[in-house]
């Protein structure tokens, strides 16, 4: 069964259980600087899970574009993906895990008629802040699975909860037997050898976890999620993703072209192509931070191993067109950015070829400069620094070393490598706590400078004018906004004007710690107030704007330069989105 099908079957099934079909929300979430990508499902519904009503009703499905950045390393493997897409279907305080399960194996079974003796599940064993669910063991007997089939595992296995923070719950899983032998006897579906694919994840949402622990929910949900890459590769008989329909246009048309083999190389493509296809349909553009950056790497990656299949980088347009062939059934827009899509692409490539080629020159300097003083062994350091700076593959380095007899050691070179990784992880999450995707000095001009934007589309189009998102890159700054109407060439010019007076002015940007409330009472503009701590920081650029933010910013609007709005268009209803640069 072909993707498109497995996915239009799961719609139309859950619609006519009383399920209202809801679209796919964009990759890059909106106004939620927290999080890089949409990572499942749920991620857009967050409010609804937690008792604000949904229009479309208590019964939701729909498919979901999402991309998970912590395992790009491990993709090449036979099952890992960055971009993947997540059927899912939502109880937001109407049905709980009866009618769940039995929906789900009515499913799997009469839908996709996958053979019962096929599944296997799994439900939550119990502890201390939920007790053994009994009712999903008791549902799944009903419906058919014998007691065999049936495990019970911890948190690690049956509870789902989106990082640290937020709704949860335990839940129960279904597995596909692919009828390899068990890898031994305690061989079950918490094993990863590859006998049990997770198909499915039903979370029996009724809990809230913060930093004091766990807490009941208004209501009780159910937020389901099957993977269809994964469902597809199944139904398929297939081994990997790879195999199947999505990705196999691409996979033999590197074969074909490709003077090395090397599958792993072939899969980092492809895989690494469809991400960056998707990722860039939703607006990402690479950039040196955040969202961009992994765009960055994406490409980054997927030339270095075009390059190892020993394919030549002009085949790079046809293969994106081959990639956006295979999955446009799926996703028809991506017909129209093609593109688009192409010259964002081969652009970032050009960008990197130059950069390896700066890094190739630094490296014969160094090289040279060793062999007049003896040296033969390459320092882990210069090694790491040609990689940090020049974006310099270590295996490229690696090679040319060999080139010209000088021994690496690379087992230092991924050490500190790992220590880097761990360090920019972490880098990043504290990021993120702030909002602001990025703190070099560009990017903090560009946020002085939606504070003036703000406040400038305050004067010229009136109070009603609220920050509804803003997205921040060396390149530009983007920011949306709360207005009904398309801006006239008068009210852009006057904004323009404004923004642009307030620079020439050279106001000084003050900051200020005070008690949240008396910041609002002060008339302090702010986003997500409830995202704020009790005591906030405030920071005013002399008397024409006043927001409540983490910073940081410039110390003077004299250092801005001039501000230009490039364009203005609609956002989503009600909202609209100017972008705009200083130069
Ligand atoms: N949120 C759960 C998951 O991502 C179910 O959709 O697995």
């Amino acid at each position: 069964m072909k993707a498109i099908e497995i996915r239009n079957k799961y719609l139309n099934f859950f619609k006519n259980h009383g399920h209202t079909i809801i679209p796919s929300a964009p990759l890059i979430p909106e106004n939620d600087p927290s999080v890089l990508f949409t990572t499942a499902g749920m991620q857009p519904l967050v409010p609804y899970l937690l008792g604000q009503k949904h229009p479309s009703g208590t019964r939701l499905t729909d498919f979901q574009k999402c991309v998970r950045t912590n395992d790009i390393d491990e993709v090449g493997d036979n099952c890992h993906l960055t971009y993947f897409e997540m059927l899912g279907n939502w109880s937001l305080g109407d049905y709980f895990r009866e009618e769940s399960i039995a929906m789900s194996y009515e499913f799997l079974t009469k839908e996709l008629g996958i053979p019962k003796e096929k599944l296997s599940v799994s439900c939550f064993k119990g502890d201390d802040d939920c007790p053994r669910d009994e009712i999903s063991y008791e549902a799944w007997k009903k419906a058919g699975i014998p007691d065999e089939r049936i495990y019970f595992f911890g948190k690690s296995e049956n509870w789902w909860i989106a990082g640290e923070e937020g709704p949860c719950g335990p839940d129960t899983e279904m597995f596909y037997d692919t009828g390899k032998e068990k890898c031994s006897p305690e061989c079950n579906p918490s094993c990863n050898c590859g006998k049990y694919v997770e198909i499915w994840n039903n979370v029996f949402m009724e809990f809230y976890k913060d930093k004091n622990g766990y807490s009941k929910l208004k209501q009780k949900n159910v937020d389901t999620g099957l993977g269809l890459e994964r469902m597809a590769m199944l139904l398929q008989g297939k081994e990997t993703p790879y195999e199947t329909e999505l990705f196999s246009p691409v996979m033999e048309k590197l074969k074909n072209i490709e003077t090395i083999d090397n599958i792993q190389s072939r899969r980092i493509v492809a895989e690494h192509l469809r991400s960056s296809i998707m990722i860039i349909n939703d607006g990402g553009t690479p950039s040196n931070v955040d969202r961009g950056y992994i765009l960055r790497r994406l490409i980054r990656r997927m030339t270095r191993h075009l390059n190892k299949l020993g394919i030549d980088l002009n085949s790079l347009p046809k293969l994106i067109e081959t990639s956006i062939d295979s999955i446009k059934e799926l996703y028809p827009e991506l017909e129209n950015k093609k593109e688009n899509i192409i010259n964002v692409i081969i652009e970032e490539k050009d960008k990197f070829i130059k950069t390896l080629k700066n890094g190739e020159k630094e490296f014969e300097k160094i090289a040279n400069k060793m062999k007049t003083s003896g040296k033969k062994e390459l320092d882990t350091d210069i090694v790491f620094n040609l990689y940090e700076t020049y974006g310099f593959p270590p295996e490229v380095t690696e090679e040319l070393a060999k080139e010209q007899e000088l021994i690496v050691d690379m087992t230092d070179f991924q050490k500190l490598f790992k220590e880097h990784q761990d360090k920019s992880r972490l880098g990043s999450e504290q990021k993120f706590k702030g909002g602001l995707a990025s703190t070099g000095d560009t990017e903090i001009k560009y946020h002085t400078a939606t504070h003036l934007l703000n406040a400038a589309l305050k004067v010229v189009l009136g109070d009603h004018v609220h920050q509804k998102g803003s997205n921040i890159t060396a390149e530009r700054m983007r920011f949306d906004f709360s207005h009904g109407a398309k801006m006239t060439d008068e009210e852009k010019q006057k904004v323009e004007d404004l923004v642009n007076k307030w620079i020439s002015q050279k106001l000084d940007v003050t900051i200020q710690e005070m008690p949240k409330e008396e910041a609002i009472k002060s008339g302090a503009e702010c986003m997500f107030i409830e995202k704020y701590p009790d005591i906030v920081t405030v920071y005013s650029i002399g008397n024409v704007s006043k927001e409540l933010c983490g910073g940081p910013h410039v110390q003077n609007t004299g250092e801005l330069g001039h501000f230009k709005i490039k364009k203005e268009e609609a956002s989503s209803a009600g909202v609209r989105r100017i972008k705009a640069i200083l130069e």
